[in-house]
């Protein structure tokens, strides 16, 4: 199932293109459900077993999994589609996002006076992960090409495609469930500043401004399309947020400004020396008390050799160059490193509101405190999603 978008911008779809983006959104579903387990079970049946007579043992990483795997039928059969499936979301908005150009234009320009801001940089240097490659096989990667102008409008209603329905009709899901968490867990803390890195169209950002009203909102990030839609975006949905084109690596904020340091899906693509400047940054920024939280995918260490591979594939074959790296790393050290203090790391993994609802997020917080990372659930963009964040208070 595909999602109609809630704000102004949502385009005209035509029945047939509409049809196309159900098939799209029906073949994912499709390939991470029943080709996934399909994949899995040949694994299980064919696969480990003649990786156990030949070895001895059991594999001891996605690289090894991946390596045993990859000659398989039901492996080729996941890869080939999902990878044409990848390709077919962004084919399937993209002349829809390029026709309805002049009607997304009047929508943001009658929201233009509405409380918000938008702050372009033509001179930041673009760094090279968003820009050398297509990343997750988006044409023209978050900048655009031919089609620059209608990145964010690409890029939003592609990710109501990509997410079948799991992300809500705002594409919000892992801002609202990370920050029922961070509310139901922490109720003394009231931030009244927050910044947001890497926010695309700041579809992971409005949530923090509604639940947390009174707070100054930010989000930044290099690529100006996003920037601009997600600016219009925001207004139309009444929600005053400051959107700047300006690199996570060196933040144009005086130090102590910020009281939550949140970013969503944004680590796993960058190099890992881009990650410990911006872990850096957000220490720098951040005031003493403060909150540096990141939902991401969670790590290989916390989960078993074939589920490290499973979430490893879009490494190999979805543009994603870091996502191995990233998810080698133990997200406690990337803290220490950049300067946090260990007892002050924190991490959790929270039920998705919109499949679970807030009560879930509530009464985990009340019961246990925090799920444990489930190979199965946690991260992936399947049925019964849950979240990994991790993160940081400040001293
Ligand atoms: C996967 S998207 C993040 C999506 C979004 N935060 C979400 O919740 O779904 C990664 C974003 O990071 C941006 N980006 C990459 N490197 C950056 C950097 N050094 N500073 C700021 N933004 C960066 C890209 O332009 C892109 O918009």
């Amino acid at each position: 199932m595909t999602v109609e978008l809630l704000h102004d911008m949502k385009p005209e779809i035509a029945p047939d293109e509409a049809a196309r983006q159900r098939f799209v959104s029906g073949l994912r579903s499709f390939v991470l459900n029943d080709l996934a387990a399909d994949m899995r079970h040949a694994y299980e049946s064919r696969v480990l077993p003649a990786f156990r007579k030949e070895t001895g043992r059991d594999p001891v990483d996605g690289i090894e999994v991946h390596r045993a795997l990859r000659g398989d039928p039901a492996f080729k059969a996941y890869s080939a589609t999902r990878v044409h499936a990848q390709r077919m979301v962004w084919n399937s908005v993209a002349p829809v996002a390029l026709r309805d150009r002049d009607k997304r234009r009047r929508a943001a320009e009658a929201v233009a006076a509405q409380p918000g801001s938008l702050s372009l940089d033509s001179a930041l240097e673009m760094p090279s992960n968003v820009t050398a490659i297509d990343v997750h096989l988006m044409p023209g990667s978050y900048v655009g090409r031919e089609q620059a102008e209608d990145t964010g409008a690409i890029y939003d209603q592609g990710l109501a495609v990509f997410s079948m329905g799991l992300m809500g009709r705002n594409l919000d899901d892992i801002g609202l469930s990370m920050s029922a968490y961070i509310k139901a867990r922490y109720p003394d803390f009231a931030p009244a500043c927050i910044l947001d890195l890497g926010c695309t169209i700041g579809h992971n950002t409005l949530p923090w401004k509604q639940r947390y009203p009174d707070a100054e909102v930010h989000a930044i990030d290099v690529a100006a399309p996003g920037l601009a839609y997600g600016s219009a975006r925001a207004k139309m949905q009444g929600q005053a947020v400051h959107f700047h084109q300006m690199s996570a690596e060196t933040l144009g904020f005086p130090d102590a400004s910020f009281d939550l340091v949140f970013s969503s899906m944004f680590l796993h693509e960058m190099p890992r020396k881009t990650i410990a400047r911006v872990f850096e940054e957000a220490r720098r920024v951040l005031k003493p008390g403060g909150l540096m939280l990141h939902m991401e995918l969670p790590p290989n260490t916390q989960m078993g050799a074939f589920e490290g591979f499973y979430l490893d594939w879009d490494c190999y074959y979805n543009a994603e160059p870091f996502y191995k790296a990233f998810r080698d790393e133990e997200p406690s050290e990337l803290c220490t490193r950049a300067g946090f203090a260990p007892d002050d790391y924190i991490q959790f993994v929270v039920p998705s509101v919109g499949a679970y609802g807030e009560q879930a997020v509530a009464d985990m917080v009340a019961s246990e405190g925090s799920r444990a990372v489930d190979s199965q659930t946690t991260g992936r963009l399947a049925e019964g999603v849950c979240w990994f964040g991790f993160g940081s208070w400040a001293r």
